[in-house]
């Protein structure tokens, strides 16, 4: 099976070594696959065997040397011996893009501290332990790559119980520390906020309830993973798909009651068509507020749920 060449974005990327995190689907996916069309060296990192499978024959056929690795991310001890493996093998690496993510999308009356532990293992601690696994290795060589793939969620939180825009919050936190560091050391870091997706993610938040978001919130992942591939390596610290959100956050910093108090009558207006609808079925669909949207759009208050 091969792989048609993709833009090489200038040569830069090739004889480079990349690890992609959450490369079995989705935005990781393409960003592996770009990766390895432009002639990078991809190590594609994920659970499910079947899905790297076809996955490492398709980079292979384009990069040879590319291959995938099955591992959860979660576990600290597995990452951290998955890079040193990498660094053994390939003698360093150049980009580490944290991409893994999931969204527990569970409602506020039902979750527990068990599913905020997790959500930040996976969302958070897992892209910490890559990157300490690497930096050094980086910092010696005076030149490498770290992307971690946050949400808008992390910085304009949806109202929900929290979990997945906490977790997501605390990487772009994380990132823009360590980004005044690394910089003087030769290692750029960028944080993503991607929009929202038609990924399996984006899907489950839509069969959850989230209205498919109009077309400035929203991008395909061979969008935002070109998008990734342009920008990254260069001083800027945010890599945003969406300048309406962008606008968004501005607004929110100069008026942040007027922006609580639009976001907050938007939800209470999802509530009462929800408790509208309940009384009309007689199903309780429960009092607490909904499951955030993976790209942080808040659940939306009325008309049908449109998948893509
Ligand atoms: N879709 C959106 O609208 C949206 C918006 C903003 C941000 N994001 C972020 O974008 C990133 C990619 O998500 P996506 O939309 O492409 O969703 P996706 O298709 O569901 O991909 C998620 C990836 O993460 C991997 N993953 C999850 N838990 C893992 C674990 N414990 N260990 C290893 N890998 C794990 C999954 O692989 P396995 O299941 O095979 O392990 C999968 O490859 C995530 O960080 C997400 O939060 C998504």
């Amino acid at each position: 099976m091969t792989l048609r060449r993709g833009p090489s974005f200038g040569g830069r990327y090739k004889g480079k070594v990349a690890v992609v995190t959450g490369a079995s689907s989705g935005l990781g996916r393409c960003i592996a696959l770009d990766l390895a069309r432009a002639g990078a060296t991809v190590v594609g990192v994920a659970r499910r065997r079947d899905l790297l499978e076809e996955l490492g024959r398709r980079m292979a056929s384009v990069s040879p040397g590319s291959r995938t690795a099955c591992c959860d991310v979660s576990d600290s001890e597995e990452l951290a011996a998955l890079l040193a493996r990498v660094e053994a093998e390939n003698g360093h690496v150049d980009v580490l893009v944290n991409n893994a993510g999931m969204d527990p999308g569970i409602r506020l009356s039902a979750i527990t501290v068990e599913d905020f532990r997790r959500t930040f293992e996976v969302n958070t601690l897992a892209a910490v332990t890559g990157t300490l696994a690497v930096l050094p290795g980086m910092y010696a060589r005076g030149e490498g790559v770290i992307v971690n793939v946050s949400s808008d969620g992390g910085r304009l939180p949806a109202p929900g119980p929290g979990a997945y825009p906490a977790s997501k919050a605390a990487l772009a936190a994380f990132s823009e520390s360590l980004w005044y560091r690394a910089r003087r050391m030769g290692v750029a870091v960028h944080v993503v906020y991607p929009a929202w997706m038609p990924t399996a993610m984006g899907i489950a938040a839509l069969e959850r309830g989230l209205r498919r978001p109009p077309r400035p919130l929203r991008r395909s992942e061979e969008e935002v993973s070109r998008l990734v591939l342009r920008r990254m390596g260069g001083a800027d610290l945010e890599i945003s798909a969406s300048r309406v959100t962008d606008w968004a956050t501005v607004f929110r910093a100069l008026a942040p009651r007027a922006f609580r108090r639009a976001r907050g009558g938007w939800e209470s207006g999802r509530r009462a068509h929800r408790s509208h609808r309940s009384h009309r079925s007689h199903v309780d669909e429960g009092s607490e507020a909904a499951t955030e949207g993976s790209s942080g759009v808040p659940e939306q208050p009325a008309g049908p749920v449109e998948v893509s």
